[in-house]
């Protein structure tokens, strides 16, 4: 099956190049105001989906776009672009993520980001893969010597409870952030030592399956802000290690300051 998932997620991506020549005339619609979906997401979940419903026809599917198709005990978990803003805006931070589990375990995962020509792959207990190579976290300890990145789906979300004061509590005491604009990006950049950790509110399971595998299987840490490891998803704080429990403390000072002002 990882032979398998890594043909499929590189004509996926080559997909992907081949709408990027054409993004003037590219259907996009409005999920909500600032949540968008294009023509290319949509049909490069149904590519993926016929082939692995193809080979694979007792297989359960999730995915972004076309929701849940029933199977057993395999499930693969389908974000056909992560970073559609970046896509349809001509950006190169994109990327096709797959998530195999079986049985509720994630076993494989892939993360292909076509315009930088990186596929990040790992297999449970068999390390993680950038292009082939071994790829391991940072080995910083600092958070003043760490770069980290984040996203916004809770205010895209008209969430209540934002990110806001998390980044405003981090940045200053952070060598710098960024916000390229994909989640699984984000967990591959993290995964293979380029930054030092992400963190995130309101995302999906099918945002953070694949690059939560590869950041595990490149010996980094993948939790909600309290360091529990049952929900993947709307609380997400993924580090080389080194860095966890400095920022959950930085995380737990900034929502308790929440706290104390909703009670002002
Ligand atoms: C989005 C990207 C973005 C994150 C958003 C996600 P999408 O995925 O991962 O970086 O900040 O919260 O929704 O919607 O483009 O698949
Ligand atoms: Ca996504
Ligand atoms: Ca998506």
């Amino acid at each position: 099956m990882e032979q398998f998932l890594k043909e499929i997620i590189l004509e996926a991506g080559q997909m992907t190049l081949d709408f990027r020549v054409r993004l003037g005339e590219l259907n996009v619609k409005h999920k909500m105001d600032k949540d968008l979906v294009s023509e290319a997401d949509v049909a490069v979940e149904n590519f993926l989906v016929g082939l692995i419903q193809k080979r694979y026809p007792d297989h359960a599917i999730f995915g972004e776009e076309s929701g849940q198709h029933t199977g057993g005990e395999y499930r693969w978990i389908i974000d056909p672009i992560d970073g559609t803003t970046s896509f349809v805006h001509g950006q190169p931070y994109y990327s096709i993520s797959i998530a195999l589990e079986q049985a509720g375990k994630t076993i494989l995962a892939a993360v292909n980001a076509p315009a930088l020509g990186e596929l990040f792959t790992a297999r449970l207990g068999y390390g993680a893969y950038l292009n082939g190579s071994p790829i391991h976290v940072s080995s910083r300890t600092q958070l003043s010597d760490s770069v980290m990145a984040t996203g916004f789906a809770c205010i895209r979300g008209h969430s209540s409870f934002t990110n806001l004061p998390i980044f405003n509590q981090l940045v200053p005491i952070l060598r710098d952030v960024r916000r390229y604009g994909s989640a699984a990006v984000d967990l591959c950049y993290t995964a293979c030592g380029r930054m030092e950790g992400f963190w995130e509110l309101n995302l999906k399971i099918y945002d953070v399956a694949a690059g939560a595998l590869i950041l595990h299987e490149a010996g980094g840490r993948f939790s909600d802000f309290s360091g529990g490891t049952g929900q993947l998803s709307h609380e997400v704080l993924g580090t080389n290690g080194h860095i966890h429990e400095q920022v959950m403390d930085v995380i737990v000072r900034a929502l308790k300051d929440i706290d104390h002002k909703s009670q002002d």
